[in-house]
């Protein structure tokens, strides 16, 4: 099988790491993919805005099969072109991609088909917003409708703060994505990830992460696209599980596909343990980043069948293994990040890669024949372990031997199952 997969980040570079190692496959490229990928596919430069161009280059180099890594190419649509063209494509269509691209389709399809979430209601306007928050009263969510790089949700402690979160989506501080806001009730619980594909008509639940969104030790300081994550999450046991696929995830295949717009790809749902039982903050409809990362360690199966049976219609044929251990990445990010930071910093040295750990790139270029850093977020230092905390070990041993002096980590990254473990 001929593959081009989309895509630039960490989580691109672990599909790509993935994939390369499937029997089936013939040939990778990925568009634009970054100097880690490079170990695994031939690199083009594709402007993947332009879906013609992509189709063009999938049809001359007769791909088989395109994977589609970030949000943004299925919001715009590339998934529906590509296929409208005769290429397998992984990936949902535009229409679907709204579970991810507005917050408030979400909601609705929750509110129609009965899936747990908290309260809710839809404003295009700042005082009737306002309003219902005074009428709720804080704790209160309040998020900008459409994709805002994750941080167009404001969790507010004080109705003023509520308030000025508000003012700040009706001002433009999100551009259109704030145009339209989502006030929620505040859900109380743990957090954790749980990633599903589906084909349209059967799911085949993968696997759990937690996420640490904030930039610093403890869980302190501003959020980020995440700067660390591990799997699986110990809170999200069998019977979770199970209540997540039967009360959220079941529903929402079925729900997508009586208004017609089937969901085809991997679901990222957010969730919320709460007392009641899981309940949906939200939904991506890619994998995570970092979270792919820690899925793809955890992977025994081959990739690439899996993903082409979701996008072709035929899940019910295949069946994901995992290994047993913990697999947890580390994050390095540019000194400054998720403020400013410097650009092309080098990156002396990158320890080499086990069966048990590797370095995956998220914001490198080459310059000059030389690595350096590009992007906030720039390395996943991702280990295995019998245990979150010997995952841990390895990753932050690993992390300690990559050799760039504008990077830095979090250095609690798996600390809920750490100290679960430890208790
Ligand atoms: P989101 O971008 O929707 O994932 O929201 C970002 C973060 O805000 C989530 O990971 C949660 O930590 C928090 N959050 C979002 N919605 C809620 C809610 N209804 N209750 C409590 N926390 C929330
Ligand atoms: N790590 C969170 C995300 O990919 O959205």
């Amino acid at each position: 099988m001929k593959v081009l997969l989309i895509g630039s980040g960490g989580r691109e570079h672990a599909l790509a790491w993935k994939i390369a190692q499937s029997p089936l496959l013939d040939a990778l490229y990925a568009a634009p993919g970054n100097p880690g990928i490079a170990d695994h596919a031939t690199l083009v430069e594709l402007n993947v805005e332009d879906h013609a161009a992509v189709i063009a280059f999938a049809k001359e180099k007769a791909i088989d099969f395109v994977v589609i890594g970030p949000e943004a190419p299925l919001v715009a649509g590339l998934a529906d072109d590509l296929r409208a063209a005769g290429i397998a494509t992984f990936g949902p269509s535009k229409a679907a991609a709204q579970l991810e691209g507005s917050k408030g389709f979400t909601k609705d399809l929750c509110a129609r088909y009965d899936i747990p979430t908290g309260a809710y209601q839809r404003f295009k306007s700042a005082e009737p917003a306002k309003d219902y928050v005074r009428a709720q009263g804080a704790p209160i969510v309040v998020k900008a409708d459409g994709l805002a790089a994750g941080k167009g949700v404001t969790v507010a402690m004080t109705e003023a703060e509520a308030l000025a979160a508000i003012d700040d989506c009706f001002d433009g501080a999100f551009g259109a994505a704030g145009a339209e806001v989502v006030v929620e009730a505040f859900l109380d619980g743990e957090e954790a990830s749980f990633f599903c594909l589906s084909d349209g008509k059967t799911a085949l639940a993968l696997a759990t992460a937690q996420d640490h969104k904030r930039v610093g030790d403890g869980d302190t300081g501003p959020n980020t696209g995440g700067m660390g994550a591990y799997s699986p999450a110990p809170v999200m046991t069998a019977t979770m599980v199970e209540r997540t696929m039967k009360e959220i995830i079941e529903p929402t295949i079925s729900g997508m596909a009586k208004d017609g717009n089937p969901f085809s790809g991997v679901f990222f749902a957010g969730l919320m343990i709460t007392a009641k039982g899981p309940e949906l903050i939200e939904y991506n409809v890619r994998f995570g980043d970092p979270e792919c990362q820690v899925l793809m360690m955890r992977l025994k199966s081959d990739l690439l069948p899996i993903l082409y049976a979701t996008a072709t219609g035929t899940l019910d044929r295949v069946d994901a293994e995992w290994r047993d251990e913990a697999a947890l990445t580390v994050v390095l990010a540019s000194k400054g990040y998720p403020g400013a930071y410097d650009k092309n910093t080098p990156i002396a040295h990158i320890p080499e890669a086990s069966e048990e750990a590797k370095v995956f790139h998220a914001g490198t270029a080459l310059k000059d024949d030389r690595l350096v850093a590009t992007g906030g977020r720039v390395l996943n230092v991702t280990a295995l372990g019998k245990t979150v905390t010997e995952a841990q070990a390895h990753a932050y041993a690993l992390a300690d031997r990559v050799e760039w002096e504008n990077g830095f980590c979090r250095r609690d990254i798996g600390w809920q199952a750490v100290a679960r473990e430890k208790a």
